[in-house]
C-alpha cells in the first residue's frame, strides 16, 4: 500500500446513489465534522434525479443544505440503466418517506465535470468517496486524464472478492451496475486506492435493537429519520431474519475517514468482468502473487477491520447515550468520531 498520499487536512467529495446506507454515510461523515465539500449523484439504487433530489433532502435535513449536490449519469457506460434496488431501499429509495423539499439548487454542474473541478482546486487534499456505481468518476477520468495523480486518495465501496455477490452469485451492485466503468476506474494509476467490498461489509451491521434505540432515544430528527428508514431496511432482509442492517456504505466512509483502522488490505490490483455470466466479477491480484517484474500497487482491498463499526457508528448518531449492545445488559462507553 503506497504512503497515504492526502497532504493536509483532508476534503471530502462524495459520489453516490442514496439509499438507505448511503445516507447512514452521509449522517457519519456529517457528524464526524468531516470537510464535505460536494456531493455527485449517480443512478443505482434508484434512478440519479430521484437520488440527486435524496440528496438534497438528506443534506437539508442533517443540517448542510450549504453542501452542493451535482447530478451525473443516468446511464452506464455501456448498455442501459440496471433498474434499481427498490426492493431494498424502497420505490423512492428512501424507504417511500417523503422528507421535506430542500431550498438548495442542484449544482448547474454535471457531477463528472464538478468532480474534475473540485480536484483542481483541492488537489493532494482531495479524498473521493465513491458509495455507488462508478458512472461518475469514469465519466472524470474521461474529461482529465491527471485526475488519478491530482488527487490524495479514493475509497470505493464495491466488489466481493471471497464471498458471494449481492445481486447475482459473482457481483456486488455497484460494480454491476456499470462494470465498464469499474474497470476503467481500477485500471487508473490511483496514488492511493482503497476497495471496500462485501468481504469486510458483511461483517459489520446495526441489530434491531440499535435501530430501535436510535428511534426511540434520539431527538435529531434526521437520526430518527434513519431508524425509520433503517427498520424498513431491516423487512427487507429475510436472509438475515429481519436482524441486522449491513453497513456497506457508512463503513466505507469511516474508513475513508480513517476512524475505522484496516487489520488486512493487502496491495493488488483489480479487474472486473464486464459482461455474460459473471458481469461484474471482480479479481483482485495480490502483488504477493505477482510476477517478480510487476511494480507495486498503490491500490489495496480492505479486508478486515481492527474493531466492529456498529458500535462507532451508534456513538455518532447517539453521542450522549450509552447503549445495551451486550445480551447481559452491560452498558459500556462507546467509542467517539475521530
Ligand atoms: O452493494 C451495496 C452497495 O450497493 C451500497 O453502496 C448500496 O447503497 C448500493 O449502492
Ligand atoms: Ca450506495
Amino acid at each position: 500500500m503506497g504512503e497515504n498520499s492526502i497532504s493536509g487536512d483532508p476534503v471530502f467529495y462524495v459520489d453516490c446513489d442514496p439509499g438507505i446506507d448511503d445516507a447512514l454515510a452521509l449522517i457519519y461523515l456529517i457528524k464526524c465534522h468531516a470537510d464535505l465539500r460536494g456531493i455527485g449523484a449517480v443512478a443505482g439504487n434508484v434512478a440519479v434525479d430521484q437520488a440527486a433530489e435524496n440528496a438534497r433532502r438528506w443534506l437539508a435535513l442533517t443540517g448542510r443544505p450549504d453542501i452542493p449536490v451535482a447530478v451525473g449519469r443516468q446511464e452506464p457506460m455501456t448498455g442501459e440503466f440496471w433498474g434499481g434496488a427498490q426492493w431494498i431501499h424502497g420505490p423512492n429509495g428512501f424507504a417511500g418517506l417523503d422528507l421535506p423539499p430542500s431550498q438548495t439548487p442542484t449544482d448547474h454542474m454535471a457531477a463528472a465535470e464538478r468532480l474534475v473541478a473540485t480536484a483542481h482546486e483541492i488537489g493532494s487534499r482531495l479524498h473521493i468517496i465513491a458509495l455507488g456505481p462508478l458512472t461518475n468518476i469514469a465519466v472524470a477520468l474521461a474529461i482529465d486524464e491527471t485526475l488519478p495523480e491530482t488527487v490524495g486518495a479514493i475509497t470505493i465501496m464495491g466488489g466481493a472478492h471471497l464471498v458471494p455477490g449481492n445481486v447475482s452469485p459473482h457481483a456486488e451492485a455497484n460494480i454491476f451496475a456499470d462494470p465498464v466503468a469499474a474497470s476503467q476506474v481500477f485500471s487508473a494509476p490511483w496514488r492511493n486506492l482503497t476497495l471496500v467490498p462485501l468481504d469486510i461489509t458483511n461483517n459489520h451491521s446495526l441489530s434491531r435493537a440499535d435501530v430501535d434505540l436510535l428511534q426511540t432515544a434520539s431527538t435529531d430528527p434526521a437520526v430518527q429519520l434513519a431508524a425509520t428508514m433503517l427498520a424498513y431496511y431491516l423487512d427487507r432482509h429475510p436472509e438475515f431474519d429481519h436482524s441486522k442492517c449491513l453497513l456497506h456504505d457508512p463503513l466505507a466512509a469511516a474508513i475513508a475517514l480513517g476512524s475505522v483502522s484496516l487489520n488486512e488490505s493487502p496491495s493488488c490490483t483489480i479487474s472486473v468482468e464486464t459482461d455474460g455470466e459473471h458481469r461484474g466479477r471482480t479479481l483482485v491480484t495480490f502483488d504477493e502473487d505477482a510476477s517478480p517484474d510487476t511494480s507495486a500497487s498503490r491500490h489495496r482491498i480492505a479486508l478486515s477491520a481492527t474493531a466492529d463499526f456498529g458500535p462507532l457508528l451508534m456513538s455518532a448518531l447517539l453521542p450522549n447515550a450509552q447503549t445495551l449492545r451486550e445480551p447481559d445488559a452491560q452498558i459500556i462507553s462507546l467509542p467517539s468520531c475521530p
